[in-house]
C-alpha cells in the first residue's frame, strides 16, 4: 500500500447562532462553515508493524500531548475498530493551524485521517461513507464538516447536520489573527446567555440575508458586514486582547471582522491582496500569529 499525503485545512464560521440547548448537554447551532487554505499536512504510511504511531512536527502553539489523546490518533483507532481491521500505521502530522483557536484544526486532522484510511483500505461505498460520517460525529462536532468535502456548508444540530452550499463570495482574502492563547470551548458555552426565540428568529433572517449576499457574486464588501457569531458575547468581554485586535482590524477598514467558532481567532475579510496586506500590517503590533488565507 502506498503512502498518502493529505492537506488538512482549517475552517472559519461566517455565521453562528445558538438556537437551543439539547438534552445531551450540547447546544443546537445554525452555522455557516467556510474551509480555508491555512492547513496542516498529514502523512499516512501503512506499516509492517502492528499498532498506530503518530509523530507531530509542531510549527504552531500545539502543546505536546500523549499521541493517544490526539484526535488524529483517535480517528485512526476508531476507523480500524469500526471496520474490523488490524491497525498497522505510521502517521506524521505537521501542525500549522493554531490549537484551541476556533479554526477546527484537530477536527480537520481527524477527518483527514478518516478520509485517508478509507482510501488506503478501499472503504468507499455509500454504506461505508455513512459509517465514516457517524464516526466523524462521535469524534467532535466539527469533524463531519471536514469530511463533507465542500468549501461551504450550512451546519445544524451540533454542526453535524450538514448541507453543502455552492456560494459565490467573489475573490476574498482572509487575514486570520490568532492571539497566541487558546480559548477552551466548554467554558464558552457555559458562560453563554442563550438568545430567546425572538432573537433566534431575527438571526435566521440575518442568516438568509448573508446567504443571499454570498450567492449574488457581488464580492466580500456585500456580504462580510452580515457575518455574526453569538459566541462573541461570552468571549470578547472575558478577553480584552481579542476584542482589541478585532477593533483594530475593523478600524483599519476591513469589510467585516468576526471571531471564528468559540475563539480565540478573529478573521478579517478583504477584497484584494493589497487590502489584506494593509490589514495584516495593522494587526502586526498585537502579539500572536497572523496568517493570510483564502477559501479553499
Ligand atoms: O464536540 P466538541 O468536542 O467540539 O465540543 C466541546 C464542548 O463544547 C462540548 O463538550 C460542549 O460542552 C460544548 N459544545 C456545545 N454545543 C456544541 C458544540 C460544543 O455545548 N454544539
Amino acid at each position: 500500500m502506498k503512502t498518502l499525503v493529505l492537506k488538512s485545512r482549517a475552517k472559519v464560521n461566517l455565521f453562528l447562532e445558538v438556537t437551543g440547548k439539547r438534552p445531551d448537554g450540547y447546544h443546537d447551532l445554525l452555522t455557516l462553515f467556510g474551509r480555508i487554505s491555512l492547513a496542516d499536512s498529514l502523512t499516512l504510511r501503512p506499516s509492517g508493524k502492528p499498532g498506530i504511531r503518530l509523530t507531530v512536527d509542531n510549527k504552531s502553539n500545539f502543546a505536546p500531548i500523549p499521541p493517544e489523546k490526539n484526535l488524529a490518533w483517535r480517528a485512526a483507532d476508531a476507523f480500524y475498530r469500526r471496520f474490523g481491521l488490524e491497525p498497522a500505521l505510521d502517521m506524521r502530522l505537521v501542525k500549522r493551524i493554531p490549537s484551541g483557536a476556533g479554526l477546527g484544526g484537530g477536527s480537520s486532522n481527524a477527518a483527514a485521517v478518516l478520509e485517508g484510511l478509507s482510501r488506503l483500505h478501499r472503504r468507499r461505498s455509500p454504506a461505508d461513507r455513512r459509517k465514516l460520517m457517524r464516526l466523524a460525529a462521535g469524534l467532535g462536532s466539527d469533524v463531519p464538516f471536514f469530511l463533507a468535502g465542500s468549501v461551504f456548508c450550512e451546519g445544524r444540530g451540533r454542526g453535524e447536520k450538514l448541507k453543502p452550499l455552492r456560494l459565490r463570495p467573489g475573490r476574498t482574502f482572509l487575514v486570520v489573527y490568532f492571539p497566541g492563547f487558546p480559548v477552551p470551548t466548554p467554558g464558552v458555552y457555559a458562560a453563554l446567555r442563550r438568545p430567546g426565540p425572538a432573537e433566534v428568529s431575527a438571526s435566521r433572517r440575518e442568516y438568509r440575508r448573508l446567504l443571499k449576499a454570498m450567492s449574488a457574486g457581488a464580492g466580500p464588501a456585500a456580504w462580510a458586514p452580515l457575518m455574526k457569531n453569538r459566541l462573541e458575547d461570552p468571549v470578547l468581554p472575558a478577553h480584552p486582547s481579542i476584542a482589541r485586535a478585532r477593533r483594530r482590524l475593523a478600524e483599519a477598514g476591513s469589510a467585516g471582522v468576526m471571531m471564528s467558532g468559540s475563539g480565540s481567532t478573529v478573521f478579517a475579510v478583504a477584497g484584494s491582496r493589497a487590502e489584506a496586506a494593509r490589514l495584516a500590517r495593522a494587526i502586526k503590533p498585537c502579539k500572536g500569529m497572523v496568517f493570510l488565507a483564502e477559501f479553499a
